[in-house]
Order: C-alpha cells, then sequence, then structure tokens
C-alpha cells in the first residue's frame, strides 16, 4: 500500500487565485521522497495543504493517507494518523532546557524516550539534555532537535520543509545521512522539501513544482534533471556526482 497519493490536487485562493495545479504524487512506506522547486513554486503550500493547514483556501482533488481519504479532516486528525510537519521557520522556545522542549509534547514525560530519540539524532543526552534551547546551539544542532521533537511524535509521514536550509556544506550532508537513519530505523516516510540537488544522496523518488504546477514526479534523477533544465543550470548542476 502506498503511505500518501496525493490525485489531482488544486488549490486555490478564496479569491480564486491557483496556488496548486494538478498535482499528483505517490510516497512509498519506507521512503525519502523530495519536493523540488524553485522559490515561491508551492512546495510550503503542498506541505500545508497535505496537513490541513489551508482552512481559508478551496481544495480540490484527493488527498489518501495510509489508505484513508484525508482530504477533508482536520488537522489534529491527520496528526493522529501519524501524518507530522516541521516548519520552515519553527517556533523557537528559548531559554527552557532541550530536553523540557523535547517533552512539551508527550502527555506523560519519558525520559527514556526522549534520550532514545535524542541518540537517533546523534546528540548525546548527557551533554544536550540540560543545554538551553537558545543561540548556543548551532544551527545544525537545532535542526536535530527539531527532528527529535518530531520523531517523539511517532510519525508515519514526517513532512519536513527545508530543513537543510541554512546549513553549510559539511553539516548537511550529514544531515541526510541523518535523515538515512531515521528512515531506516523507524521505517517511517519522510517527504522533504528542498533546494538542494544533493539530496539525491539520500531521495528514493521526487515530484518538482513549478509556479504552482507539477512538473513531473519521477526517480529523483530524472526530476533533478528536468529541474537544472528548466531552471537554466544545466551546466552548473552537480548530477553525476550527487546521485546515486
Ligand atoms: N493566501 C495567498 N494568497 C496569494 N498568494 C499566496 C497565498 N499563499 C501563498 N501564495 C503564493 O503562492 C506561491 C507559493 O508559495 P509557497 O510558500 O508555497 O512557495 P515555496 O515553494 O514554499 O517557496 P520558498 O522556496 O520560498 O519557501 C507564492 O508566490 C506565494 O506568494
Ligand atoms: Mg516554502
Amino acid at each position: 500500500m502506498n503511505l500518501l497519493e496525493v490525485k489531482n490536487l488544486n488549490v486555490y485562493t478564496q479569491d480564486k487565485i491557483q496556488l496548486l495545479k494538478e498535482v499528483n504524487l505517490i510516497v512509498k512506506p519506507n521512503s525519502i521522497h523530495a519536493i523540488l522547486g524553485p522559490n515561491g513554486s508551492g512546495k510550503t503550500t503542498l506541505a500545508n495543504t497535505l496537513m490541513g493547514l489551508v482552512t481559508n483556501k478551496i481544495v480540490k482533488g484527493k488527498i489518501i493517507f495510509a489508505g484513508q481519504n484525508i482530504t477533508n479532516l482536520p488537522t489534529f486528525k491527520r496528526a493522529k494518523m501519524g501524518l507530522t510537519l516541521a516548519w520552515q521557520e519553527p517556533a523557537r522556545f528559548e531559554g527552557i532546557k532541550v530536553c523540557d522542549y523535547l517533552g512539551l509534547g508527550m502527555k506523560n514525560y519519558d525520559k527514556e524516550e526522549i534520550n532514545r530519540a535524542l541518540n537517533l539524532v546523534g546528540l548525546e543526552p548527557k551533554i544536550y539534555c540540560e543545554r538551553l534551547v537558545d543561540e548556543k546551539l548551532s544551527g545544525g544542532e537545532r535542526k536535530r532537535i527539531e527532528l527529535a521533537a518530531v520523531l517523539l511524535m511517532k510519525p508515519r509521514l514526517m513532512i519536513l520543509d527545508e530543513p537543510d536550509a541554512g546549513l553549510d556544506i559539511i553539516v548537511y550532508n550529514e544531515f541526510y545521512e541523518l535523515l538515512a537513519t531515521v528512515k531506516k530505523e523507524t521505517g517511517a516516510g519522510i517527504m522533504l522539501i528542498t533546494h538542494r540537488e544533493e539530496a539525491g544522496l539520500i531521495a528514493d523518488s521526487a515530484t518538482l513544482l513549478w509556479r504552482g504546477k507539477m512538473i513531473i514526479s519521477s526517480n529523483f534523477r530524472q526530476t533533478m534533471r528536468r529541474y537544472c533544465e528548466m531552471s537554466g543550470r544545466k551546466k552548473t548542476c552537480k548530477l553525476k556526482t550527487c546521485l546515486k
């Protein structure tokens, strides 16, 4: 069974501006699906639509998650079914301890579970649990903490909106490896919204959006090639070195 199926999805604003046109894509369980596209192409709109966070918009088409039509379900029900979204600009809880931050969403604070999540994202609990969520954490450490927070929701599909934004070249390669590990360890699916061709190191499949329109949804290599062609970057795209 497919984990997520998006069928002929169209999204409009109330005053009929079309934000997404005929998006069709499939995410398989235990796979990483990249969403590619330039600024303003509709990636975040797609993520919000999948999560049900577009209440003032008109949504046509179908979203099937784990075999169930969720197109009209409220966000909390989607979340209960195991769909999670980490925001492009996540809310900051400055000044509280990392472990307290991670425990915020838990019914009963479970230290062992938090430690497991920290270990999985490569942060030693002994060092990080008591640290404060503040600007002293590096960008990469923050991303890892955000990912740990997502993992604690026990998602079946994690939608990550540009988790690689703002990371430097070494850190984002590490971060991709981490996502591959998380996929393997949890069996969850990951929808990775990104600008980076290096995502091909871990992505199993990909969709390209362009001005709200789905251009192609295929394996990463073919989708990335199309993206390079359309953005006139044929020469600069590092297809050979970056793709599996
Ligand atoms: N309510 C709205 N009314 C009008 N235009 C909107 C509305 N919401 C989004 N848009 C427009 O839809 C387009 C897609 O926005 P979206 O945030 O989905 O892009 P994106 O692909 O995530 O871009 P980025 O890479 O910059 O994050 C943008 O041009 C945006 O201005
Ligand atoms: Mg966006």
